[in-house]
């Protein structure tokens, strides 16, 4: 119990701070390399133990905290927080309900809410994962077994043999998770065409429906994009399923994020047509703010999850009346993760959500403002979602340096660590894009992140 108090001890401490603390210091790193030694012959004890990796908290990035604006990544809210705690403490297996019926039930009420929550029809079926990797996985796998079976084959026990290869479509925004999700599940990485209209890949759907049209009614699958991860975009996917209707084929939506919009009418973009595709995921650790890890996924044919993800054996239980998770998803064994999705659905409820997004969509819009504002930032796209793309661009410098310029910032941000903001590539140019995620972010840290940037730039620009 000592051990438990010191970890709570802990645990206060380091809530107590968050809001203000550098996501990151050159103490981070360090303390994170110092840790060390070899396996223990004896152990130390728990109480030992744990104070030392208590003495270890430098190493661990504030990610959870509000000025973390990189990728994309929630914290964690009280209630998920404190019931993630308690999904250790009880150490569940949501297997299956003779496995853990608390695990089991909360799992099936956390997908009927989030069912509600995002406006899915009641009838499809779901499963918690680990995150969007995993859900697209899980998504794309009850894709996989729809098309094998136009095929006549069963896939899940037959493999590929005598099939074609799968044609797989999206635009140039889908994301590296689903196409990692194809090369697991043999469908291959480089299976996908994407059909881009411009250099931020926005979908050409001409050119998809073309590609459909080519292939004379054999099934294909779509991959529909809700959520960009460098400006927010989405693809049209209300038309996306008109196609799908129209030539036969599997509408996947990688709304890892994106999927959000769907609880607010405040969105620019409202996400219409998600609910006419066949499998949608999203992510629990990202704008649901649930600790790590946590994602879903949702098929409307739920028979089809039970394709890949089967699993017999004479001393296992038999699916009864409950969902037996273990059956439906990518692990056996798994967390209860439904205790933090109940969690935090139960306590902030459909308006908690939708006055958090409405707040987060705020704040960017609030960030692109100041970027407009800024005489040396320049913004690359519209704050439509909780991203917002610029670089520093200020007066005399060539276009042909702005990269560099902005990578050294980028650099020097993450080194200075008062806000957390990563770089990438839009529109083959290098940019910041932070993401608005986290439940404590306000005003005052998005104000900080162009303050820092044309700060860090001012100076970056002088040591050149
Ligand atoms: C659009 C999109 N899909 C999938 C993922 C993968 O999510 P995870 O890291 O939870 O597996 C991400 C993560 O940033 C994402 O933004």
């Amino acid at each position: 119990m000592e051990a438990l108090r010191l970890a709570l001890r802990e645990a206060e401490a380091y809530l107590a701070t968050i809001d203000t603390d550098r996501v990151a210091g050159t103490s981070t790193f360090r303390t994170a390399e110092a840790m060390g030694g070899a396996l223990p012959e004896h152990g130390v004890g728990a109480l030992a133990a744990i104070r030392e990796l208590a003495a270890a908290h430098p190493a661990a990035l504030r990610s959870s905290g509000p000025r973390f604006f990189h990728w994309v990544v929630g914290g964690g809210t009280p209630a998920a927080l404190a019931a993630d705690w308690l999904a250790s403490t009880y150490d569940q297996n949501a297997f299956a309900w003779e496995s853990s019926p608390l695990g089991t039930r909360l799992e099936e009420i956390a997908i009927d809410w989030l069912k509600d929550l995002f406006a899915l029809p009641p009838a499809w079926g779901g499963v918690l994962t680990t995150g969007a990797t995993m859900a697209n996985f899980t998504g794309l796998a009850a894709g996989r077994r729809w098309w094998a079976e136009r095929h006549g084959v069963d896939v899940d026990s037959h493999g590929f043999s005598g099939l074609p290869p799968v044609p797989v479509f999206s635009s140039g925004c889908i994301h590296a998770s689903a196409t990692k999700a194809l090369a697991m599940l043999g469908v291959g990485r480089d299976s996908v065409r994407r059909f881009a209209q411009d250099a931020v890949g926005r979908l050409d759907l001409a050119a998809l429906e073309a590609a459909l049209r080519e292939l004379r009614g054999a099934p294909a699958i779509l991959v529909a994009n809700a959520g960009e991860v460098n400006a927010g975009d989405f693809d049209p996917i209300d038309a996306m399923a008109d196609l799908a209707a129209t030539y036969g084929a599997w509408l996947h939506v990688d709304g890892a994020f994106g999927l959000f919009v769907r609880i607010t009418p405040a969105a620019v973009e409202p996400g219409d047509g998600i609910e006419r595709a066949d499998s949608v995921i999203s992510d629990g650790h990202k704008w649901l703010n649930v600790p790590y890890d946590s994602g879903f996924a949702f098929v409307r044919d739920p028979r089809l999850l039970a394709g890949a993800f089967a699993l017999s054996g004479a001393y296992l239980p038999v699916p009864g009346e409950h969902a037996s998770f273990g059956y439906l998803g990518p692990e056996a064994s798994r967390r209860a993760r439904g205790l933090a999705v109940w969690a935090t659905l139960r306590a902030y409820g459909r308006e908690g959500y939708r006055s958090m997004v409405e707040r987060h969509l705020g704040l960017a819009r609030r960030l692109a403002i100041r970027v407009d504002d800024a005489p040396d930032l320049e913004r690359l796209a519209d704050a439509r979602l909780n991203i917002v793309c610029f670089r520093f661009r200020p007066t005399g410098v060539a276009e042909a340096d702005l990269d560099a310029l902005n990578t050294r910032i980028g650099k020097a941000l993450l080194e200075d660590g008062r806000v957390y903001v990563g770089t990438t590539r839009y529109g083959g140019r290098v940019a910041f894009r932070p993401a608005i995620v986290n439940w404590r972010t306000t005003e005052a840290d998005v104000d900080l992140i162009a303050d820092v940037i044309r700060e860090l730039g001012a100076r970056v620009l002088v040591a050149a």
